[in-house]
């Protein structure tokens, strides 16, 4: 059982409950499988997706992950809202709540948004992004597709690439990979990497070639543009030119490697399109897994109660 009755962060989940969402995440992947993909699990069970920032894969995934489980759904998007006129998120939230709605999906620009919810209402949350803070399905759905490439992640050696330092798949994936004993380095210019990041146990490199040759596994992230209010290197083209993993790269190492990216992909900045759709890439497993691993968790925090 889980401990806490939210997923706030992967920070606060020990490796135990890891494990545990990725064992019943396999048994839910079983049934996706099936002819009928769909268990009464939690019919009884009303979910609100509340999302106050763009968002494809994840929302998508979750509303899947809950049909497939056969909840009821309403989704929420902040454009179109009465956030606009001036709603506060609370008095937003326990208006959702007040019809009658068992948990709460949200994305928030806001960092913490999901754990300050959490401290005033009594309905089970789920962070689907808070900011550049925490994205906690999307590193435990990292961890399922590593675990079936990799199996035990324990002394696997696995780089983070790119902008670190905006980026909350970032923050989840070094919590839950140093959990299960993995080596981490992280990889970027040095404007794009925190200050004091080793300080979690990790490796600082600025050489992606040499990081590549060390990795088991790749995970290249996004340059979050949005969230950069100044110049954090010269041009997108000089990014690429000296972090852009290509295929030429990948083929020229002396073996064979994992590469992931979470989406959106900016093609020919990060990764060249060559090596985004090479078998080196498990880019779309790791989008076929989240809906599996979303459902292991909406259904181990349903359990609880
Ligand atoms: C990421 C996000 O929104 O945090 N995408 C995702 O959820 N799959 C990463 C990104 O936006 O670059």
């Amino acid at each position: 059982m889980l401990k806490s009755p939210h997923l706030l962060g992967i920070k606060d989940l020990d490796a135990e409950s890891i494990d545990l969402i990725v064992k019943t995440a396999k048994e839910f992947k079983e049934v996706l499988n099936r002819p009928i993909k769909k268990v009464p699990s939690l019919r009884d069970v009303t979910i609100a997706n509340v999302f106050f920032e763009n968002s494809t894969r994840t929302r998508l995934s979750f509303e899947l992950a809950e049909k497939r489980l056969s909840a009821d759904t309403i989704n929420f998007s902040a454009s179109g809202s009465s956030v606009k006129k001036g709603e506060t998120l609370l008095d937003t939230v326990n208006n959702i709540l007040a019809m009658k709605v068992d948990m709460i999906v949200m994305r928030h620009a806001s960092p913490g948004a999901p754990h300050y919810l959490s401290k005033h209402i009594k309905a089970n949350i789920i962070n689907a992004g808070d900011g550049t803070h925490e994205h906690p399905t999307q590193a435990l759905l990292d961890t399922f597709s590593l675990r079936e490439k990799l199996g035990d992640l324990a002394g696997k050696k696995i780089a983070i690439v790119g902008d670190i330092l905006h980026s909350r798949v970032a923050l989840s994936n070094i919590y839950a990979l140093k959990k299960q004993g993995a080596q981490v380095r992280l990889c970027g210019p040095s404007t794009l990497i925190p200050k004091h990041i080793q300080s979690l146990g990790v490796e600082v490199s600025h050489d992606v070639k040499d990081t590549l040759q060390w990795c088991d596994a790749a995970n290249v992230l996004r340059i979050q543009l949005e969230r950069q209010q100044i110049k954090y290197f010269p041009s997108l083209r000089e990014y690429a030119q000296f972090f852009g993993i290509t295929r030429k790269i990948l083929d020229e190492l002396p073996k064979e490697i994992v590469l992931m990216h979470p989406g959106p992909i900016n093609r020919g900045v990060e990764l060249s399109s060559d090596a985004a759709d090479s078998p080196h890439s498990i880019i779309l497993d790791q989008v076929e897994n989240g809906v599996a691993v979303r459902m292991a968790v909406l259904y181990l925090l349903a359990s609880r109660a």
